[in-house]
């Protein structure tokens, strides 16, 4: 027997007896996440797309010449503007000393950095002079009629010269700067999208203290706002920012391995929140740390259930060793085994 000649299927034409079947119910029309409503209610910043050149460009070049793991370091506050013509907004305590100090210790072990930053908040680098007690003329003195280095701080700062150039001159730290939370979202999103072409060698070090409540663009008044309209009063109704940690799990850089921190200030419920948040997102790693002792331990909480913790000893705090020192070869490990189970 022949066998019956293979069918044609069409799928482009609707079947021609159900296509207006009135008896089946409509689909619901598809609803639109908080997420996306925040990005069709509000605009971009102007700027974004020569930033996305930049990104591009660089993750190109390391792509092309040096295959470096690239890590994207969030850092510093976002602030929340409450007028257009910006006089006054909202902001927190973060100046950024973990997303700088975290970006140096990257590149040491030979990561490309991305570092978005709060513009005018610590630098990797220049963070050791930038904004201490000292004003930077006190490194100086006066030689023979020429400005030299202290001798007191030479020897230190040559240590972060040198650190310094070798990052610049490998072309290895990109810093992009961020002042409001708007701003922080759409370039969070742009960069992460850029960065899935780098897959699985991604890593997003979420360390910036990212407000909680914003004031949405179509509330803001354009000018500043007048305290005798307000009978003296200011009365401020924000709304919740989106947990954009979702979006970037599932959708913007799903092969990222991705670092979220947990900021509280009671003891007793830090590791409880830092499990909640990773049972929400799915992703792979959150640090907890208090407010009032973030600069000597964290937390790390994983899928795991394991809690394992990184706290500076007494002779190491007398050392001023960092702690970032410490937690960052420890996200790099888990990096690597990320890289390699995947
Ligand atoms: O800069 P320093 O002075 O050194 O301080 C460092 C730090 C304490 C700010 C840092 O170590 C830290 O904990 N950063 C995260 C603070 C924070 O925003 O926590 P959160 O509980 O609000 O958010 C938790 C995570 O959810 C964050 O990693 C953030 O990326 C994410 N998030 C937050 C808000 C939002 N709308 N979307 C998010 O995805």
């Amino acid at each position: 027997m022949t066998p019956a000649p293979p069918k044609n299927f069409h799928t482009s034409n609707p079947e021609t007896e159900t296509a207006i079947d009135r008896t089946i119910p409509d689909f619901p029309a598809a609803q639109l996440s908080d997420e996306d409503k925040y990005f069709t209610h509000h605009k971009p910043p102007s700027y974004l797309p020569d930033l996305e050149d930049e990104v591009k460009e660089f993750i190109e070049y390391h792509q092309r010449n040096t295959h470096k793991r690239i890590v994207l370091v969030t850092s510093g506050g976002t602030t929340v503007p409450l007028e257009n013509n910006t006089v006054r907004f909202i902001d927190n305590f973060s100046a950024g000393t973990r997303g700088a100090t975290s970006a140096e210790y990257f590149l040491e072990n030979g990561y490309a950095v991305i570092f978005l930053h709060r513009e005018f908040s610590l630098l990797p680098y220049s963070r050791h002079y930038s904004h201490t007690t000292n004003c930077f003329l006190d490194y100086m003195t006066e030689v023979n009629n020429k400005v030299e280095i202290n001798p007191q701080f030479a020897d230190e700062m040559l240590i972060v010269l040198r650190k310094y150039k070798q990052a610049k001159e490998s072309n290895s730290l990109l810093s992009i700067p961020f002042t409001t939370v708007n701003q922080y979202l759409y370039t969070l999103k742009s960069v992460s999208q850029i960065m899935e072409i780098v897959e699985k060698k991604a890593i997003f070090f979420l360390a910036a203290a990212v407000s909680d409540f914003f004031l949405p663009q179509s509330r803001m008044p354009t000018h500043k706002i007048q305290s005798q309209e307000s009978g003296g009063k200011l009365e401020v109704n924000l709304e919740p920012v989106p947990k954009f940690l979702s979006r970037l799990v599932d959708n913007w850089a799903p092969s990222a391995l991705i670092v979220s921190f947990k900021l509280e200030t009671d003891n007793s419920i830090l590791i409880k929140k830092a499990k909640n948040a990773l049972d929400r997102y799915q992703h792979q790693l959150v640090i907890g740390n208090l407010l009032q002792t973030r600069k000597k331990e964290v937390v790390f909480v994983t899928p795991s259930g394991e809690n394992s913790w990184i706290k500076l000893t007494d002779d190491q705090i007398s050392k001023e060793v960092e702690i970032e020192s410490l937690i960052i070869p420890r996200v790099i490990e888990i990096h690597t085994q990320w890289i390699e189970n995947k």
